[in-house]
Protein backbone atom coordinates (compact mmCIF):
# COMPACT_ATOMS: atom_id res chain seq x y z
CA UNK A 1 0.00 0.00 0.00
CA UNK A 2 1.02 2.92 -1.01
CA UNK A 3 -0.53 6.33 1.20
CA UNK A 4 -1.36 9.66 0.96
CA UNK A 5 0.94 10.65 -1.50
CA UNK A 6 0.26 14.34 -2.44
CA UNK A 7 0.06 14.16 -5.99
CA UNK A 8 -0.37 10.78 -7.38
CA UNK A 9 -0.67 10.84 -11.38
CA UNK A 10 -2.68 8.40 -12.92
CA UNK A 11 -3.31 9.30 -16.71
CA UNK A 12 -5.87 6.65 -16.52
CA UNK A 13 -8.36 6.11 -18.87
CA UNK A 14 -5.35 6.24 -21.77
CA UNK A 15 -4.53 2.38 -22.41
CA UNK A 16 -6.00 2.07 -25.61
CA UNK A 17 -4.14 5.05 -27.82
CA UNK A 18 -1.79 7.37 -27.13
CA UNK A 19 -2.66 10.98 -25.69
CA UNK A 20 -2.53 13.93 -28.46
CA UNK A 21 -2.81 17.43 -28.15
CA UNK A 22 -4.76 18.77 -25.22
CA UNK A 23 -5.13 15.83 -23.79
CA UNK A 24 -1.62 15.39 -23.31
CA UNK A 25 -2.25 17.95 -20.09
CA UNK A 26 -4.84 15.68 -18.54
CA UNK A 27 -3.12 13.58 -16.37
CA UNK A 28 -5.64 12.58 -14.20
CA UNK A 29 -4.35 14.24 -10.53
CA UNK A 30 -5.57 12.66 -7.28
CA UNK A 31 -4.64 14.31 -4.06
CA UNK A 32 -4.06 12.33 -0.87
CA UNK A 33 -3.73 9.46 -3.45
CA UNK A 34 -3.46 5.99 -2.44
CA UNK A 35 -2.44 2.77 -4.38
CA UNK A 36 -3.13 -0.78 -3.74
CA UNK A 37 -1.08 -3.30 -4.87
CA UNK A 38 -1.60 -7.36 -4.89
CA UNK A 39 1.13 -9.38 -6.42
CA UNK A 40 2.71 -7.05 -8.62
CA UNK A 41 -0.40 -6.08 -9.95
CA UNK A 42 -2.64 -2.24 -9.12
CA UNK A 43 -5.91 -3.07 -7.67
CA UNK A 44 -7.10 0.29 -6.26
CA UNK A 45 -6.07 3.17 -7.14
CA UNK A 46 -7.63 6.68 -5.49
CA UNK A 47 -8.14 8.59 -2.55
CA UNK A 48 -6.46 7.37 0.80
CA UNK A 49 -10.27 7.37 2.19
CA UNK A 50 -11.37 5.59 -0.49
CA UNK A 51 -8.93 3.28 -1.06
CA UNK A 52 -9.15 2.45 3.23
CA UNK A 53 -12.50 1.85 2.69
CA UNK A 54 -12.28 -1.12 -0.20
CA UNK A 55 -9.10 -2.72 1.73
CA UNK A 56 -11.13 -2.88 5.37
CA UNK A 57 -8.68 -5.35 7.30
CA UNK A 58 -6.06 -6.14 4.85
CA UNK A 59 -4.23 -3.08 5.67
CA UNK A 60 -3.14 -4.82 9.08
CA UNK A 61 -0.76 -7.62 6.42
CA UNK A 62 0.06 -4.71 3.96
CA UNK A 63 4.00 -3.59 3.37
CA UNK A 64 2.73 0.57 3.72
CA UNK A 65 5.01 3.09 2.23
CA UNK A 66 4.39 6.37 3.14
CA UNK A 67 4.29 8.93 0.45
CA UNK A 68 3.08 11.83 2.38
CA UNK A 69 4.28 14.99 0.52
CA UNK A 70 5.50 13.31 -2.20
CA UNK A 71 4.34 13.37 -6.09
CA UNK A 72 3.72 9.33 -7.20
CA UNK A 73 3.41 9.30 -10.93
CA UNK A 74 3.85 5.66 -13.31
CA UNK A 75 7.23 4.34 -13.47
CA UNK A 76 8.94 6.22 -16.29
CA UNK A 77 9.57 4.47 -19.70
CA UNK A 78 12.32 5.20 -21.93
CA UNK A 79 10.89 3.76 -25.39
CA UNK A 80 14.29 4.43 -27.44
CA UNK A 81 18.12 3.22 -26.16
CA UNK A 82 20.73 1.72 -27.33
CA UNK A 83 21.64 0.47 -23.93
CA UNK A 84 23.51 -2.99 -25.09
CA UNK A 85 27.11 -1.95 -26.09
CA UNK A 86 30.62 -2.36 -24.77
CA UNK A 87 33.15 0.88 -24.53
CA UNK A 88 32.59 4.44 -24.68
CA UNK A 89 33.57 7.64 -27.05
CA UNK A 90 35.17 10.35 -24.76
CA UNK A 91 37.43 10.83 -27.40
CA UNK A 92 34.68 11.65 -29.88
CA UNK A 93 33.44 14.05 -27.23
CA UNK A 94 36.73 16.09 -27.35
CA UNK A 95 36.81 16.40 -31.56
CA UNK A 96 33.36 17.80 -31.57
CA UNK A 97 33.86 20.46 -28.95
CA UNK A 98 37.26 20.92 -31.53
CA UNK A 99 34.37 21.29 -34.21
CA UNK A 100 34.15 18.15 -36.38
CA UNK A 101 30.71 16.68 -36.88
CA UNK A 102 28.96 13.69 -35.63
CA UNK A 103 28.98 12.47 -39.16
CA UNK A 104 32.30 13.61 -40.33
CA UNK A 105 33.34 11.23 -37.22
CA UNK A 106 31.73 8.89 -38.13
CA UNK A 107 32.64 9.08 -42.05
CA UNK A 108 36.15 8.64 -40.97
CA UNK A 109 35.61 5.43 -39.16
CA UNK A 110 34.67 6.73 -35.78
CA UNK A 111 31.27 6.92 -34.17
CA UNK A 112 28.66 3.82 -34.62
CA UNK A 113 31.69 1.68 -36.16
CA UNK A 114 34.10 2.67 -33.65
CA UNK A 115 31.20 1.12 -31.04
CA UNK A 116 30.34 -1.79 -33.30
CA UNK A 117 34.27 -2.34 -33.03
CA UNK A 118 34.31 -2.21 -29.26
CA UNK A 119 31.20 -4.62 -29.01
CA UNK A 120 32.32 -7.27 -31.60
CA UNK A 121 35.01 -7.96 -29.43
CA UNK A 122 33.90 -7.87 -26.26
CA UNK A 123 32.60 -11.13 -25.12
CA UNK A 124 29.03 -11.41 -23.66
CA UNK A 125 30.08 -11.23 -20.23
CA UNK A 126 31.51 -8.04 -20.45
CA UNK A 127 28.98 -6.32 -22.58
CA UNK A 128 26.40 -7.73 -19.98
CA UNK A 129 28.45 -6.07 -16.73
CA UNK A 130 28.56 -2.69 -18.84
CA UNK A 131 25.10 -2.62 -19.64
CA UNK A 132 23.74 -3.82 -16.33
CA UNK A 133 25.47 -0.75 -14.96
CA UNK A 134 23.56 1.50 -16.97
CA UNK A 135 20.37 -0.29 -16.18
CA UNK A 136 21.15 0.44 -12.47
CA UNK A 137 21.25 3.95 -13.31
CA UNK A 138 18.46 4.08 -15.52
CA UNK A 139 16.08 2.61 -12.61
CA UNK A 140 17.69 5.18 -9.86
CA UNK A 141 16.54 7.92 -12.17
CA UNK A 142 12.65 6.63 -11.97
CA UNK A 143 12.80 4.33 -15.56
CA UNK A 144 10.93 0.53 -14.53
CA UNK A 145 10.73 0.25 -18.66
CA UNK A 146 13.37 0.48 -21.32
CA UNK A 147 13.66 -0.47 -24.60
CA UNK A 148 17.05 -1.43 -26.08
CA UNK A 149 18.40 -1.61 -29.65
CA UNK A 150 20.66 -3.48 -31.26
CA UNK A 151 23.04 -2.35 -34.30
CA UNK A 152 26.33 -2.24 -32.84
CA UNK A 153 27.24 -5.93 -34.08
CA UNK A 154 26.34 -5.63 -38.30
CA UNK A 155 26.87 -9.28 -38.32
CA UNK A 156 24.21 -11.91 -37.79
CA UNK A 157 26.34 -13.35 -35.38
CA UNK A 158 27.07 -9.66 -33.17
CA UNK A 159 23.71 -8.40 -33.72
CA UNK A 160 22.22 -12.02 -31.69
CA UNK A 161 24.88 -11.56 -29.22
CA UNK A 162 23.63 -7.95 -28.09
CA UNK A 163 19.83 -9.38 -28.25
CA UNK A 164 20.93 -12.26 -26.06
CA UNK A 165 22.16 -9.83 -23.70
CA UNK A 166 19.70 -7.77 -24.08
CA UNK A 167 17.07 -10.65 -23.00
CA UNK A 168 19.33 -11.75 -20.05
CA UNK A 169 18.76 -8.53 -18.66
CA UNK A 170 15.43 -8.54 -19.36
CA UNK A 171 15.53 -11.46 -17.63
CA UNK A 172 18.12 -11.14 -14.39
CA UNK A 173 16.76 -7.18 -13.53
CA UNK A 174 13.98 -6.10 -12.14
CA UNK A 175 13.55 -3.82 -14.80
CA UNK A 176 12.35 -4.65 -18.26
CA UNK A 177 13.86 -4.82 -21.40
CA UNK A 178 11.93 -4.44 -24.55
CA UNK A 179 14.12 -5.56 -27.56
CA UNK A 180 14.22 -3.95 -30.82
CA UNK A 181 16.81 -5.34 -33.80
CA UNK A 182 18.67 -2.28 -35.46
CA UNK A 183 20.82 -4.35 -38.12
CA UNK A 184 20.44 -1.21 -40.34
CA UNK A 185 22.36 0.81 -37.94
CA UNK A 186 25.14 1.57 -40.12
CA UNK A 187 26.78 0.55 -43.39
CA UNK A 188 29.88 -1.18 -42.33
CA UNK A 189 33.06 -0.13 -44.19
CA UNK A 190 33.29 -3.27 -46.22
CA UNK A 191 30.19 -2.76 -47.78
CA UNK A 192 30.77 1.18 -48.52
CA UNK A 193 30.88 0.92 -52.06
CA UNK A 194 28.34 -1.86 -51.95
CA UNK A 195 25.56 -0.52 -49.49
CA UNK A 196 22.58 -2.71 -51.29
CA UNK A 197 24.43 -5.52 -50.43
CA UNK A 198 24.22 -4.92 -46.68
CA UNK A 199 20.68 -4.26 -47.07
CA UNK A 200 20.05 -7.34 -48.72
CA UNK A 201 21.99 -9.40 -46.26
CA UNK A 202 20.23 -7.47 -43.25
CA UNK A 203 16.83 -8.94 -45.08
CA UNK A 204 17.64 -12.32 -45.99
CA UNK A 205 19.92 -13.28 -43.90
CA UNK A 206 19.59 -11.14 -40.13
CA UNK A 207 15.81 -10.46 -40.05
CA UNK A 208 14.18 -13.89 -40.72
CA UNK A 209 17.07 -15.46 -38.14
CA UNK A 210 16.02 -12.44 -35.52
CA UNK A 211 12.51 -13.58 -36.56
CA UNK A 212 13.00 -17.11 -35.95
CA UNK A 213 14.15 -17.00 -32.27
CA UNK A 214 11.62 -14.45 -31.34
CA UNK A 215 14.40 -12.38 -29.42
CA UNK A 216 13.05 -8.81 -30.84
CA UNK A 217 9.59 -6.89 -31.13
CA UNK A 218 10.66 -4.22 -33.68
CA UNK A 219 13.35 -3.31 -36.55
CA UNK A 220 14.53 -0.11 -37.04
CA UNK A 221 16.35 1.67 -39.31
CA UNK A 222 18.58 4.25 -39.32
CA UNK A 223 16.98 6.48 -42.28
CA UNK A 224 19.71 9.26 -42.87
CA UNK A 225 21.62 10.46 -45.86
CA UNK A 226 25.04 8.81 -45.89
CA UNK A 227 23.90 5.92 -43.90
CA UNK A 228 20.17 4.34 -45.33
CA UNK A 229 17.97 5.73 -48.15
CA UNK A 230 14.34 6.08 -47.81
CA UNK A 231 14.14 3.42 -50.34
CA UNK A 232 16.73 1.58 -48.26
CA UNK A 233 14.80 2.16 -45.03
CA UNK A 234 11.68 0.43 -46.70
CA UNK A 235 12.52 -2.31 -47.88
CA UNK A 236 13.93 -3.20 -44.50
CA UNK A 237 11.00 -2.18 -42.21
CA UNK A 238 8.52 -4.02 -45.02
CA UNK A 239 10.98 -7.02 -44.34
CA UNK A 240 10.83 -6.94 -41.01
CA UNK A 241 7.04 -7.03 -41.19
CA UNK A 242 6.56 -9.82 -43.16
CA UNK A 243 8.08 -11.80 -40.23
CA UNK A 244 6.26 -9.74 -37.43
CA UNK A 245 8.67 -7.25 -36.47
CA UNK A 246 6.88 -4.18 -36.30
CA UNK A 247 8.58 -0.83 -37.78
CA UNK A 248 10.23 1.80 -35.99
CA UNK A 249 12.86 4.34 -37.61
CA UNK A 250 15.41 6.51 -36.79
CA UNK A 251 14.18 9.62 -39.20
CA UNK A 252 14.99 12.90 -40.24
CA UNK A 253 17.84 13.27 -37.21
CA UNK A 254 20.70 15.35 -38.93
CA UNK A 255 19.71 16.56 -42.36
CA UNK A 256 15.34 16.56 -43.89
CA UNK A 257 15.44 13.14 -45.75
CA UNK A 258 11.67 12.29 -45.82
CA UNK A 259 11.97 9.94 -42.85
CA UNK A 260 8.73 11.17 -41.23
CA UNK A 261 6.71 10.70 -44.23
CA UNK A 262 7.91 7.10 -44.79
CA UNK A 263 7.20 6.25 -41.52
CA UNK A 264 3.32 7.50 -41.50
CA UNK A 265 3.46 5.62 -45.32
CA UNK A 266 4.62 2.33 -43.12
CA UNK A 267 2.46 3.00 -40.30
CA UNK A 268 5.45 2.85 -38.21
CA UNK A 269 5.17 1.90 -34.73
CA UNK A 270 7.32 5.18 -34.21
CA UNK A 271 9.33 7.77 -35.69
CA UNK A 272 12.21 8.91 -33.88
CA UNK A 273 14.58 12.10 -33.46
CA UNK A 274 12.33 14.26 -36.17
CA UNK A 275 14.75 17.46 -35.37
CA UNK A 276 14.26 17.99 -39.38
CA UNK A 277 10.75 16.28 -40.11
CA UNK A 278 8.86 18.64 -42.51
CA UNK A 279 5.40 20.00 -41.70
CA UNK A 280 4.05 17.16 -44.59
CA UNK A 281 5.71 14.59 -42.41
CA UNK A 282 4.36 15.87 -39.21
CA UNK A 283 0.66 16.18 -41.11
CA UNK A 284 1.07 12.39 -42.30
CA UNK A 285 2.07 10.92 -38.27
CA UNK A 286 -0.75 13.00 -36.97
CA UNK A 287 -2.93 11.28 -39.32
CA UNK A 288 -2.02 7.76 -38.84
CA UNK A 289 -1.49 8.51 -35.23
CA UNK A 290 2.56 7.37 -35.95
CA UNK A 291 4.38 7.85 -32.30
CA UNK A 292 6.98 10.97 -32.20
CA UNK A 293 9.80 9.58 -30.37
CA UNK A 294 11.40 13.11 -29.28
CA UNK A 295 14.79 12.77 -28.06
CA UNK A 296 16.07 16.18 -26.53
CA UNK A 297 19.41 14.98 -25.34
CA UNK A 298 20.81 14.08 -28.35
CA UNK A 299 20.42 17.72 -29.91
CA UNK A 300 21.47 18.60 -26.72
CA UNK A 301 24.75 16.66 -27.08
CA UNK A 302 24.95 17.30 -30.33
CA UNK A 303 24.77 21.17 -29.98
CA UNK A 304 21.99 21.35 -32.89
CA UNK A 305 18.09 22.87 -32.63
CA UNK A 306 15.74 20.62 -31.14
CA UNK A 307 12.53 18.80 -32.78
CA UNK A 308 9.68 21.32 -32.33
CA UNK A 309 8.03 19.09 -29.93
CA UNK A 310 5.90 21.94 -29.53
CA UNK A 311 4.43 21.95 -32.98
CA UNK A 312 4.04 18.23 -33.19
CA UNK A 313 1.61 18.04 -30.18
CA UNK A 314 -0.47 20.81 -31.60
CA UNK A 315 -0.39 18.96 -34.68
CA UNK A 316 -2.18 16.01 -33.17
CA UNK A 317 0.99 14.15 -33.29
CA UNK A 318 1.09 11.68 -29.67
CA UNK A 319 4.42 12.54 -28.74
CA UNK A 320 7.37 10.62 -26.32
CA UNK A 321 10.36 11.39 -24.54
CA UNK A 322 13.30 9.33 -24.78
CA UNK A 323 17.16 9.49 -23.35
CA UNK A 324 18.43 8.08 -27.10
CA UNK A 325 21.07 6.45 -24.05
CA UNK A 326 23.86 5.26 -26.35
CA UNK A 327 27.63 6.09 -26.40
CA UNK A 328 28.14 8.98 -28.89
CA UNK A 329 25.05 11.33 -29.06
CA UNK A 330 23.65 11.01 -25.92
CA UNK A 331 25.09 9.38 -23.37
CA UNK A 332 22.98 9.77 -20.56
CA UNK A 333 20.04 7.61 -18.70
CA UNK A 334 18.46 10.74 -17.26
CA UNK A 335 15.05 10.76 -18.36
CA UNK A 336 13.88 13.41 -15.73
CA UNK A 337 16.68 15.55 -17.09
CA UNK A 338 15.03 14.76 -20.74
CA UNK A 339 11.77 15.99 -19.39
CA UNK A 340 13.20 19.28 -18.48
CA UNK A 341 14.32 20.26 -22.08
CA UNK A 342 11.32 19.15 -23.55
CA UNK A 343 9.70 22.27 -21.54
CA UNK A 344 12.76 23.93 -22.15
CA UNK A 345 14.02 23.04 -26.05
CA UNK A 346 10.77 22.43 -27.53
CA UNK A 347 8.57 24.38 -25.65
CA UNK A 348 6.19 21.46 -24.19
CA UNK A 349 4.17 22.04 -21.04
CA UNK A 350 5.29 19.66 -17.52
CA UNK A 351 1.91 18.20 -17.83
CA UNK A 352 3.07 17.15 -21.53
CA UNK A 353 6.03 15.60 -20.83
CA UNK A 354 4.99 13.73 -18.22
CA UNK A 355 2.49 12.18 -20.27
CA UNK A 356 5.05 11.76 -23.48
CA UNK A 357 7.74 9.73 -20.59
CA UNK A 358 4.62 7.02 -19.34
CA UNK A 359 1.36 5.97 -20.82
CA UNK A 360 2.76 7.52 -24.70
CA UNK A 361 6.17 6.09 -23.83
CA UNK A 362 4.59 2.94 -23.63
CA UNK A 363 2.12 3.27 -26.58
CA UNK A 364 5.32 3.65 -28.49
CA UNK A 365 6.80 0.04 -28.00
CA UNK A 366 3.32 -1.39 -27.64
CA UNK A 367 2.96 -1.67 -24.10
CA UNK A 368 -0.02 0.99 -22.91
CA UNK A 369 -2.35 -1.81 -21.89
CA UNK A 370 0.32 -2.89 -19.42
CA UNK A 371 2.06 -0.07 -18.03
CA UNK A 372 1.97 3.69 -18.42
CA UNK A 373 -0.53 4.38 -15.85
CA UNK A 374 -1.70 3.84 -12.26
CA UNK A 375 -4.83 1.81 -12.81
CA UNK A 376 -6.57 -1.22 -11.87
CA UNK A 377 -5.25 -4.28 -13.62
CA UNK A 378 -1.33 -2.77 -14.94
CA UNK A 379 1.49 -3.90 -13.41
CA UNK A 380 2.39 -2.08 -10.30
CA UNK A 381 5.15 0.35 -11.55
CA UNK A 382 5.05 2.94 -9.83
CA UNK A 383 8.14 6.22 -8.88
CA UNK A 384 7.75 8.13 -6.17
CA UNK A 385 9.15 12.15 -6.36
CA UNK A 386 10.47 13.84 -3.29
CA UNK A 387 8.66 16.59 -4.82
CA UNK A 388 5.08 18.17 -3.78
CA UNK A 389 4.15 18.32 -7.67
CA UNK A 390 4.74 17.29 -10.82
CA UNK A 391 5.09 21.04 -11.97
CA UNK A 392 8.45 20.95 -9.45
CA UNK A 393 9.74 17.80 -11.24
CA UNK A 394 10.47 20.32 -14.24
CA UNK A 395 11.14 23.47 -12.43
CA UNK A 396 14.13 22.40 -9.67
CA UNK A 397 16.15 21.12 -12.98
CA UNK A 398 18.92 19.15 -12.40
CA UNK A 399 18.62 17.71 -9.20
CA UNK A 400 17.95 13.95 -8.32
CA UNK A 401 14.49 13.89 -7.16
CA UNK A 402 13.74 10.36 -6.95
CA UNK A 403 12.57 8.65 -3.41
CA UNK A 404 11.23 5.58 -4.30
CA UNK A 405 10.88 3.50 -7.40
CA UNK A 406 8.63 0.02 -7.16
CA UNK A 407 8.63 -2.41 -10.38
CA UNK A 408 5.79 -5.31 -10.04
CA UNK A 409 4.95 -4.54 -6.84
CA UNK A 410 8.49 -4.45 -5.36
CA UNK A 411 10.79 -1.84 -4.21
CA UNK A 412 13.81 -2.13 -5.92
CA UNK A 413 15.06 1.43 -5.26
CA UNK A 414 14.55 3.15 -2.04
O1 LIG B 1 20.00 7.55 -32.18
N1 LIG B 1 21.44 8.02 -35.05
C1 LIG B 1 21.83 6.89 -34.93
N2 LIG B 1 21.99 6.20 -33.82
C2 LIG B 1 22.14 6.74 -32.52
C3 LIG B 1 23.55 7.10 -32.21
C4 LIG B 1 24.40 5.91 -32.06
C5 LIG B 1 25.84 6.22 -31.77
O2 LIG B 1 26.34 7.32 -32.06
O3 LIG B 1 26.51 5.30 -31.28
C6 LIG B 1 21.17 7.86 -32.30
O4 LIG B 1 21.55 9.03 -32.20
FE1 LIG C 1 18.86 6.18 -31.41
Amino acid sequence: LIRQARQLVTLKGSSDAPLRGKDMEALQIVEDGSVWIEEGIIRLADQDEAVLRQVGDRVREAEVIDATGCLVTPGLVDPHTHLVFAGSRENEFEMRLKGSTYMEIMNAGGGIHATTSATQKADRDQIFRESRKRLNQFVTHGVTTVEAKSGYGLTLEHELKQLEVAKELDRDHPVDVISTFMGAHAVPAAYKDRPDDFVDQVIEEMIPEVARRKIAEFNDVFCERGVFTPEQSRRILEAGRKHGLLPKIHADEIEPCGGAELAAELGAVSADHLLQASEEGIQRMAEKGVVAVLLPGTAFFLMAESADGRKMVDAGVPVALSTDCNPGSSPTVSLPLMMNLGCLKMGMTPAEVLTASTINAAHAIRRGHEIGSVEPGKKADLTIFDVSNYMSLQYRYGSHHVNTVIKNGQVVVR
